[in-house]
């Protein structure tokens, strides 16, 4: 069976007031569309998304996405054009599901982010079905009419539905699983009569019915929450954090504060991690067993070995840190920072495209940009990579057991050999050998009681 699945993100998303697409906006990092895509099962034909209001964006997101490997399966985004309707929606792809040739289609919402991949999977190998839920307040949703058999009848949008339909409490979910032949036919019978002038998929799913079987699966409320406003976003958000945290509990972390911590959906946290307050994961981020994330971190796209502490209020995006290494209090680790096992990063110290080999150290006060720190070498404190002219970026090699004396400016392109020292306020505008000593200070000079005379004399003044 070849099944394709159509994902509904042309929609402006008025209510969230936004130059952002609705499907771009993040639920703990990711955007509400990438979870649904996310959501497919990997045996999909091809995944169509449409698209209208922000599609350049949309699109880009979902290049970005397909290069960075994130999608299960093919994707592409088909324009709707003026959007008239979630049906008008799914005509749409009526040429790329025949090219497809799809046999069953699978519909789901850009908006809708928390649906599980395992219900997604059931509702796709599914013959025909439509997923609901028996929300608290059922206000804004279509409602489902069914027979006494408890088969589909009808689908109303609450603009449309009379008093009596309004107080039925199952509601339509706005994910289904049909076969398109039929699907097809109904969508070109399409009429915009209705409360709101648009061609309603809904209609078209009730003709299905009238047909071929579809049944209802009422799924839990917060699976099928729709972010239409940023108060459902921060709902979301919530609840995703709140499963996110519980799973990895359960896989033996710790969060000393739960509710205040942020686990991104693609983190992967090994036991005995723990998690101190206030602190932010997001992106493809793994944390190694016994692991430590200082509170107020904020970690992004990195890679964390075991046994590892990351000191309170450190920030990491893009840096792979090895074990058993501490970073922090305050570190800044940029794109490309790349920490051996062992290694020592201090308070206040921002690195860049730098490599740290095993037992390396910078502990306080430094910028190392495109640089490469030997094996057991000491950055002392206050030390600068001067690696950026103005217009180009150079290199700092520095070699093993180098000793980089505090307040030391590293002028690039510049090598420093093995067992070299460097006189602390040096600036160092030429390659060290190994072993060798480099000094360059103005030699000082101390004049007897000047200090005296001097304090004297301003006193009188
Ligand atoms: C829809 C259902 C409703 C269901 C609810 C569940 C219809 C007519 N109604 O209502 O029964 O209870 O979802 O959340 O389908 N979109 C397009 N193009 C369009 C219009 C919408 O791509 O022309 C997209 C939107 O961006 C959104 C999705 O389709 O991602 C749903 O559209 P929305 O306007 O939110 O429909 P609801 O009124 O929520
Ligand atoms: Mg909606």
């Amino acid at each position: 069976m070849s099944t394709v699945a159509v994902v509904l993100a042309a929609g402006l998303g008025t209510r969230m007031k936004s130059a952002l697409p609705k499907v771009l906006h993040p639920i703990l990092g990711d955007p509400s569309l990438l979870w649904v895509l996310r959501s497919l099962p990997s045996d999909l034909r091809a995944a169509v998304v449409v698209v209208h209001h922000g599609q350049e964006q949309v699109m880009a997101a979902l290049e970005t996405w397909a290069a960075a490997g994130l999608l299960p399966c093919p994707v592409e985004a088909v324009p709707q054009g003026e959007p008239l309707g979630t049906g008008h929606a799914v005509k749409a792809c009526t040429a790329a599901l025949d090219r497809l040739q799809a046999e069953r289609v699978l519909i789901l919402s850009g908006d809708v982010p928390l649906l599980p991949a395992s219900a997604v999977t059931e509702l796709a190998s599914s013959e025909g079905l439509i997923l609901a839920m028996e929300p608290e307040r059922p206000t804004g949703y279509g409602r489902i009419l069914t027979d006494g058999r408890g088969r589909l009848t009808g689908l109303v949008e609450e603009k449309d539905a009379s008093p009596e339909q309004r107080e039925i409490r199952i509601v339509n979910g706005g994910a289904y699983s049909l076969p398109w032949k039929p699907l097809r036919a109904a969508l070109q019978e399409l009429r915009n009569h209705n409360a709101q002038k648009e061609y309603y998929l809904t209609d078209a799913v009730v003709a299905v019915a009238a047909s071929s079987p579809v049944a209802i699966a009422v799924r839990p409320e917060a699976e099928l929450i729709g972010m239409n406003s940023r108060m459902d976003q921060a709902r979301l958000q919530a609840l995703a954090a709140e499963t996110i945290r519980e799973f990895w509990m359960r896989e033996g972390v710790t969060f000393l504060d739960p509710h205040s911590a942020l686990v991104g959906p693609r983190v992967e946290l090994a036991r005995d991690v723990v998690v101190e307050p206030g602190v932010r994961i997001e992106g493809d981020t793994t944390v190694g067993e016994g692991a430590r994330l200082g509170q107020g971190s904020v970690i992004l796209e990195s890679q964390i070995g075991n046994h590892t502490e990351i000191r309170p209020y450190s920030i990491l995006e893009r840096a792979s840190v090895g074990a058993n290494a501490h970073v922090g209090p305050f570190a800044r680790l940029r794109e490309g920072t790349d920490l051996a096992d062992h290694v020592h990063i201090g308070n206040f110290v921002e690195t860049k495209k730098a490599r740290f080999h095993p037992g390396a150290k910078a502990n306080h006060l430094s910028y190392i940009g495109d640089a490469e720190v030997g094996e057991g070498t000491n950055i002392g404190a206050g030390v600068i990579t001067c690696n950026y002219d103005g217009v180009n970026k150079h290199k700092t090699t520095i070699g093993k057991r180098v000793f980089v004396g505090s307040d030391t400016q590293l002028v690039a392109p510049v090598t420093l050999g093995d067992d070299a020292l460097i006189a602390a306020g040096t600036t160092v505008t030429k390659d060290v050998p190994a072993g060798a000593l480099a000094l360059s200070r103005v030699p000082q000079d101390n004049k007897d009681g000047a200090a005296v005379r001097l304090r004297a004399r301003q006193k009188k003044a």
